[in-house]
């Protein structure tokens, strides 16, 4: 069948960061992590499966590509579905221009739906999210919308993702704000290997990190957005501080960065409720309630420029279009 399937799926923010694995071909993570998937940013994927091409095709944003990763996902594809065809694949990032943003997690979990459903699979969201989970960890999340957790599992069966139960007056934002795009980057996959192999506090870290779950979780069923903030913040500074104590070390942070982290806390003494977390990168995620949303952005564009400061809400689950 050569039928063309297309799908979305959105990225996600970790609140608890995956960083580390305990099996790196089948990608499982040292612990849980539980993430917030955005509206705002997402990847749309359409693949078809073509017995006449001699080698997958991959066209990201309009430009050719040629990509092991993405080859290598979709052996597992073919295997699963016990085919053989080679497939053109058809993708594009939905997010503002600049923002840096473009994430794995959202191409792999709409990689995954496309793919699977061109090979005639039909997955249930558990068979999904594993799947998705072997392209990149993140990408498990983004088959679900809303707040998520990834439970490590011991095994392929056994790690995949599933949504937490938010109560509807659950009041949460994120406001992104892009620092700069043109970094010297250490991917997440070199940057937690490096970490684990090398960090004298990685094991204080899975400790530590498994308390931090069960505190936000907590936090989300007593609708206690404080708490909520507060675990989520020390988390992702937990996590960029096993980054300055890896060997050799490295660090995401740019000044701007600091900045910004900064203007956060100093909004927060004066009674705006707001918290940051920061990924494999500099960009700063404030994480606050919807009505605190313009003092925050209004905050953050004075000092770095409003075209620089995106918000978004909590976004969908993956979904074929
Ligand atoms: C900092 O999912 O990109 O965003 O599994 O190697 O592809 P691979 O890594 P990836 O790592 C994401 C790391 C993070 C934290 C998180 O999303 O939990």
């Amino acid at each position: 069948a050569t039928t063309t399937y297309t799908a979305r799926a959105h990225t996600n923010i970790a609140l608890i960061k995956y960083w580390g694995k305990k099996d790196e071909k089948l990608i499982l993570p040292m612990n849980s992590s539980l993430s917030l998937t955005l509206d705002r940013f997402y990847t749309e994927t359409s693949v078809m499966f073509d017995e006449q091409l001699k080698d997958d095709l991959f066209l990201l944003d309009g430009s050719k590509e040629k990509n092991d990763k993405i080859s290598n996902f979709l052996e597992i594809v073919r295997q699963k579905a016990n085919i053989t065809a080679k497939a053109k694949i058809i993708s594009k990032n939905h997010v503002p221009s600049t923002a840096g943003l473009a994430s794995s997690a959202s191409a792999y979990a709409a990689l995954a739906l496309a793919a699977s459903k061109a090979a005639g699979l039909n997955l249930d969201k558990k068979e999904l999210s594993r799947l998705a989970r072997r392209g990149s960890g993140s990408a498990c999340r983004s088959i679900y919308g809303g707040l998520v957790e990834w439970q490590e599992g011991i095994d392929d069966q056994t790690s995949f993702a599933h949504p937490i139960e938010m109560s509807r007056d659950f009041d949460i934002a994120m406001i992104a704000l892009v620092i700069s795009t043109d970094f010297k980057k250490i991917s997440s996959r070199a940057g937690m290997k490096r970490v684990v192999e090398t960090s004298p506090y990685y094991p204080a870290w899975v400790q530590n990190t498994a308390k931090d779950l069960r505190k936000l979780k907590q936090a989300i069923s007593k609708n206690d957005f404080e708490t909520f903030g507060e675990v989520s913040e020390e988390n992702a500074m937990k996590m960029h501080a096993l980054n300055m104590s890896a060997h050799p070390h490295f660090n995401y942070l740019e000044p701007d960065s600091i900045k910004a982290m900064k203007i956060v806390e100093k909004l927060r003494s004066q009674g705006v409720s707001c918290y940051y977390t920061l990924d494999a990168g500099p960009n700063v995620k404030v994480i606050c309630r919807r009505k605190d949303i313009q003092a925050i952005v209004d905050r953050l564009s004075d000092s770095f420029g409003q075209e620089k400061v995106l918000v978004a809400g909590p976004g969908p689950a993956a979904h074929l279009i």
